[in-house]
């Protein structure tokens, strides 16, 4: 059975599968109306959506299926403490296909792990959001014809910005990709990211402090909000808040063909006065999020019980009691789960479920 818990889950052939039935859906739909009928999705929201919820909603509604679930966990038995585990092993009794989102890092690969259908991520914390990831790989696709060798420039809030974590780590199996980093110290992209991802598969990338020293480079402009949600310390949320404002000026030096994305919601990150621009693309990419959710979910179904198709084999992960994973954002520390870490690069371990280095106990 496939789970869709990280990019890397599916294989390069298995995503470029999915954004092509993502496009023949777009040009057939009536072909799809009722691919899915008697098929039911569950969303399990733990944490706020409107496009994700919505469009996972509206995506089963047009392949003929049925959705159920909830979109505030307060009103369901999570809130007498029943455990992600647990739920899932309810909820697979009413649902052929489960999408999970949850404050907790790692709260969806913990779901996995019992569940008899297949879990979809539709993101955990500031950690992965893969649907967004393949929602995004074919908005540009769309928008400039081709993913390989494109540059995009990354800008905002690196650091917490799960939509830039996961589409960074399924555009490292494109051919001559170029990743530009726009953020100020306090919000650069996590170490695994960087090292394990861009370095291990030759991704060329580096850092820089301003969108106006390499806005004529780029093919794509990835723009994020800076999430306020995830601050430990308001005072730093203060002071990075409007530190990248995207207006007409900023453009002037763009390619013509150039796309700007945003996975939305926006704040103020990007003047309302840019949407005119024909280069920008965040509200066609939230349609595209509806088709490549039809993509996923069809996909997971027809491939459940089709052993070319299973999750990729982790040989690298190992199960010790010597380690403690520091992150109080982590699945691991708030359910009893198997403690799972792997190699984390210069001799340090990462937990599995949140992918931060641990200590030793
Ligand atoms: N892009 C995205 O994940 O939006 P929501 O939080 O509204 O689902």
């Amino acid at each position: 059975m496939k789970h869709l818990i990280d990019p890397t889950d599916l294989s390069r052939e298995e995503t470029d599968c999915i954004i092509s039935l993502a496009e023949d859906i777009i040009r057939h739909k009536e072909r799809y109306r009722d691919a899915l009928r008697y098929t039911k999705l569950a969303t399990l929201f733990y944490e706020p959506s409107t496009r994700t919820r919505l469009s996972f909603t509206s995506a089963m509604m047009e392949l003929g299926g049925n959705v159920l679930g909830f979109s505030d966990a307060r009103n369901s038995s999570v809130s007498k403490g029943e455990t992600v585990s647990d739920t899932v092993r309810v909820v697979e009794n009413f649902a052929d296909i489960i999408a999970m989102r949850h404050h907790l890092e790692g709260a969806p690969l913990v779901a996995s792990s019992v569940s008899g259908v297949p879990i979809i991520n539709a993101g955990d914390g500031s950690h992965a959001h893969p649907t967004q990831t393949l929602t995004d790989l074919l908005t540009i696709k769309r928008e400039l014809g081709h993913i390989d060798g494109i540059t995009i420039g990354f800008c905002g809030d690196l650091k917490f910005g799960r939509t830039v974590h996961s589409l960074i780590k399924a555009l490292s199996r494109y051919a001559g990709i170029k990743v530009i980093l726009i953020a100020p110290d306090e919000l650069r992209l996590p170490g695994y990211i960087k090292y394990d991802v861009c370095e291990r598969n030759g991704v060329d990338y580096r850092e820089v402090k301003t969108i106006e020293e390499v806005i004529g480079e780029l093919d794509v402009l990835y723009m994020t909000r800076v999430q306020k949600e995830r601050f430990l310390d308001e005072e730093e949320f203060d002071r990075v808040k409007d530190s990248f404002v995207l207006d007409c000026e900023k453009l002037k030096g763009a390619k013509e063909k150039m796309a700007i994305l945003h996975p939305l919601p926006r704040v103020n990150e990007i003047r309302p006065e840019v949407d005119a621009d024909p280069r920008a693309a965040y509200f066609r990419q939230v349609g595209n999020g509806k088709y490549v959710r039809m993509a996923l979910i069809y996909s997971l179904l027809k491939w459940k019980d089709d052993s070319n198709h299973s999750m990729p084999e982790h040989k690298e992960w190992f199960e010790s009691d010597r380690y403690r994973c520091p992150n109080s954002k982590c699945i691991c520390n708030h359910e009893a789960v198997r403690p799972l870490f792997r190699e984390g690069g210069a001799g340090r371990v990462r937990c599995v479920y949140c992918d931060t280095i641990v200590s030793n106990k």
